[in-house]
């Protein structure tokens, strides 16, 4: 099948453990258990896709451990095309510590490894699939110049691209990836380093989603997390809030990544409905990933979600 949806990104085994409250320095506590999955945000949202439907690739690299190993695996049984995740010996695959706390916040930290690998050379022996694809859809857990290089490919064959600018840079993003990036996604926290508005609500949302659209790219979102998510669009100088309703949350790691993936999903596979609709579907697949522990796993597959998703009438925009 055409790949729809190349994801040019990172792939971290997730050691996950949920506990009360994060340590203090110098504590050590008792957390409530730990569970291993198969995370990054490039991995993440390619398979956030994948279980939409939509026919997706992964460029990416993993060490030659048994991780490594597992990881391609585990692409395989979401029919994720893995011709380019690549294998390296000199780094162990990427590994992302991750602390959920009651209540379903997160803190992650994460160990790069193999990912820091994948080259600007890496990312050219894919220009086969990037260059045919619908949509390029990026991160910043590779390294920013391979990002880049992917970007400013796709946008030479005239290929969608998201990038979905997490974790952001403290010191701000250089201008062209804003205008190689047709839509840029980021949270509050990234979108507050991204554009010096401290962003805490949807009105600063609002500020910080103009000026990311002021600095080049076409549509700027920011996601809330249960405040849905905020989008502005270049030529017309207005935000907009899209809440969705509320659910119980439980585990509110890879959320981003469920948008994303599931932004990709749409633009792809419904390039006829308003932007608005697009957007809400997302949000509504992203409020979904949080009623579940993990990330991958938490992500819902197309039979799991109203049928109306997938049609061409409105379900959000009115
Ligand atoms: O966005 C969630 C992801 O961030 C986790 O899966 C972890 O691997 C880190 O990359
Ligand atoms: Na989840």
């Amino acid at each position: 099948n055409k790949v729809e949806i190349a994801v040019v990104g990172s792939c971290n085994m997730d050691l996950i453990t949920y506990t009360s409250r994060l340590p203090h320095i110098g504590e050590t506590m008792h957390g409530h258990k730990f569970v291993k999955g198969y995370g990054g945000k490039g991995a993440n949202q390619c398979v956030a896709a994948a279980k939409l439907g939509a026919y997706t690739a992964m460029i990416g690299k993993v060490g030659e451990d048994n991780d490594g190993d597992s990881f391609i695996k585990n692409f395989n049984t979401f029919g994720v095309n893995t011709d380019h995740v690549l294998r390296t010996k000199s780094s162990a695959t990427g590994v992302a510590s991750i602390s959920v706390i009651d209540g379903g916040g997160n803190a992650i930290i994460i160990a790069a490894g193999a990912n820091l690998d994948l080259s600007l050379q890496d990312v050219n022996n894919a220009s086969n699939i990037i260059s045919k694809a619908n949509v390029l859809l990026c991160q910043l857990e590779v390294h920013p110049l391979t990002t880049l290089h992917a970007l400013k490919l796709a946008k030479l064959h005239n290929v969608k691209t998201i990038l979905n600018p997490a974790p952001a840079p403290d010191n701000g993003l250089d201008i062209e990836f804003y205008t190689n990036s047709d839509i840029i996604c980021p949270n509050e926290a990234e979108a507050t380093s991204l554009t010096d508005v401290c962003v805490n609500d949807v009105e600063s949302a609002k500020k910080a989603a103009l000026i990311l659209v002021e600095k080049g790219c076409e549509v700027g979102i920011i996601t809330l997390g249960s405040q849905g998510c905020v989008y502005a669009v270049r030529s017309v100088s207005k935000a907009v809030h899209i809440k969705p309703d509320t659910v119980k949350t439980i585990d509110t790691t890879g959320a981003g990544d469920a948008f994303a993936g599931a932004l990709a999903f749409f633009v792809v596979r419904f390039p006829n409905i308003s932007l608005h609709e697009k957007i809400s579907r997302a949000c509504y697949i992203a409020s979904k990933s949080v009623c579940y522990e993990g990330t991958q796993k938490s992500y819902p597959y197309a039979a799991d979600v109203p049928i109306n998703l997938f049609g061409f009438d409105n379900m959000f925009d009115n």
